[in-house]
């Protein structure tokens, strides 16, 4: 079994879609800890109420804004954790540094879109439906990858297609995203990661 640890910044509906499939879908690895930049980050609670130890560690309050030492405290944390996995399910900060040597190849993280379309800097959360929507684009999706230097540039592990429906705003479609795409696939990359398959 191997040891999970969980990055979020907000609501953690993908963590909510870990913890459920602990067992069924994830069966080579356990949660062990989520970790979070945000204090308030609902995903904290949904947590607490798997009984999941957490931690807050934001970069501001508690690094002085500096990026080295963010990544140093999170690296730290994780190791302290004994976590072999770590998984980015909402983390909306950009992890640099000691991390990603010390974990590479072992960090996947979920992207609202179809890789390469609406991703990299500046492409997260809401902005990336509002981006496909402004396009016209007629299928969006999302996509479970490793994580390395270049933001949302390691090796794709899953991608699952969702169509645009008439009428979508980015709410609209960033919910369906997440119930036919990111809820399953998130899950499934972690576990292929946990079993050894990447
Ligand atoms: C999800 O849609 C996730 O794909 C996205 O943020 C949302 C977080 O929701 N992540 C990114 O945009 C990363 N670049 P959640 O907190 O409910 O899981």
């Amino acid at each position: 079994m191997k040891n999970i640890g969980v990055l979020i910044s907000g609501g953690g509906t993908n963590l909510q879609a870990l913890i459920d499939k602990q067992g069924s879908v994830i069966k080579s690895g356990k949660i062990v800890c989520v970790c979070s930049n945000s204090a308030g980050a609902y995903g904290l609670e949904r947590a607490k109420k798997a009984g999941i130890p957490t931690k807050v560690i934001r970069k501001n309050a508690d690094c002085g804004g500096d990026t080295d030492e963010f990544n140093r405290r999170v690296c730290e944390y994780m190791k302290s954790m004994n976590v072999d996995v770590i998984v980015l399910a909402g983390f909306l900060a950009i992890l640099g540094g000691e991390l990603l040597k010390e974990y590479a190849d072992r960090i996947v993280n979920i992207h609202p879109s179809l890789i390469p379309s609406f991703c990299g800097d500046g492409f997260y959360g809401l902005k990336v439906h509002e981006a496909a929507l402004d396009y016209g684009v007629k299928v969006t999706g999302a996509t479970a990858h490793l994580v390395n230097e270049i933001t949302d540039g390691g090796r794709i592990l899953l991608q699952k297609a969702v169509y645009i429906e008439d009428g979508d705003t980015p709410e609209t479609l960033q919910r369906r995203v997440m119930e036919q795409a990111e809820w399953i696939i998130l899950p499934q990359a972690v576990e292929m990661i946990c079993a050894g398959k990447v």
